[in-house]
């Protein structure tokens, strides 16, 4: 057994189309300890979102190898949920029917998979608009229906993807609020790729910084910050200090 709930060993991918060979991610290495909120950022376009692919199972690497609790991942796996950029909800299903879905194809008995529905989504505080579509929601509320579904999957870790990016700020913050309470107290380990610094400081306890494409580690912090995060913490002096030394790694 390991220690690490997931690991990636020189992981490299480049992708091949009628365009050429355009390398997105080289030699990542990088571990992710059960409990741990581990921010990974970097500039737009460096291979953010193929790391977190590649990390869930989702995309092959072209060299090295993913583990999950020490196992080679080579497919997407149970303990996985991953939260996308966009909430990719189905229009004809309901909040509950959508929050449903892979429940249903992992044929779960639908009592169990009703109960962990309405679980996940009070956790989410969504549970008076179970019955509703997603069409009669804001940007907000659907990116809640999209961590109500990974929820409700009981996974070990969460994976998610500049989740709340096309939020506005308040409801962004609102809502990192709510994913650090529910990670706390679920006992999550969650991995986080974002292009906001500040995001970064304020959920995790450690941040990866990549360079520009192809994504390689470039540098890495510990945020020694109090949990749970007091109110006003982002506008302390020890908050500011990491978010500008953060800053000062990310080449563009
Ligand atoms: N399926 C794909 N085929 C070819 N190129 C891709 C594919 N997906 C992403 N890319 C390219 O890989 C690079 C990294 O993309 P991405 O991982 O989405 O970065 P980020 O999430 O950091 O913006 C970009 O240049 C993008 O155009
Ligand atoms: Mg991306």
């Amino acid at each position: 057994m390991s220690d690490f709930i997931l690991q990636a060993v020189a992981v490299s991918k480049t992708y091949y189309s009628a365009a050429g060979e355009l390398e997105a991610v080289a030699d990542i290495n990088l571990t992710v300890c059960p409990g741990e909120f581990l921010c990974i950022v970097g500039p737009s376009g460096c291979g953010k979102t193929t790391l977190l692919q590649l990390l869930a199972g989702l995309l092959p690497p072209t060299r090295g190898e993913v583990r999950l609790a020490g196992v080679p991942l080579t497919e997407p796996h149970p303990d996985i949920a991953v939260v996308f950029q966009k909430p990719h909800l189905m229009p004809w299903r309901t909040v509950r029917q959508n929050v449903l879905l892979p429940l249903q194809v992992a044929g779960l008995p639908t009592d169990e998979a009703d109960r962990r529905a309405a679980e996940a989504l009070s956790l989410v505080r969504l549970a008076d608009f179970a019955d509703v579509y997603p069409k009669s929601l804001s940007g907000g509320m659907e990116q809640r229906v999209a961590v109500a579904r990974a929820l409700a999957q009981h996974p070990r870790l969460l994976l998610l993807d500049e989740p709340f990016g096309a939020l506005d700020a308040l409801t962004r913050e609102r809502l990192n609020r709510r994913l650090l309470h529910i990670w706390q107290t679920r006992r999550l380990t969650a991995v986080m790729v974002t292009h906001n610094i500040r995001e970064a400081v304020y959920l995790a306890d450690r941040v990866l910084v990549l360079s520009p494409r192809p994504a390689t580690v470039s540098a890495e912090f510990s945020i020694d910050l109090p949990r749970p995060r007091p109110d006003g913490i982002e506008y302390s002096e020890a908050f500011g200090r990491l978010a500008y030394e953060i800053r000062q790694a990310i080449r563009e």
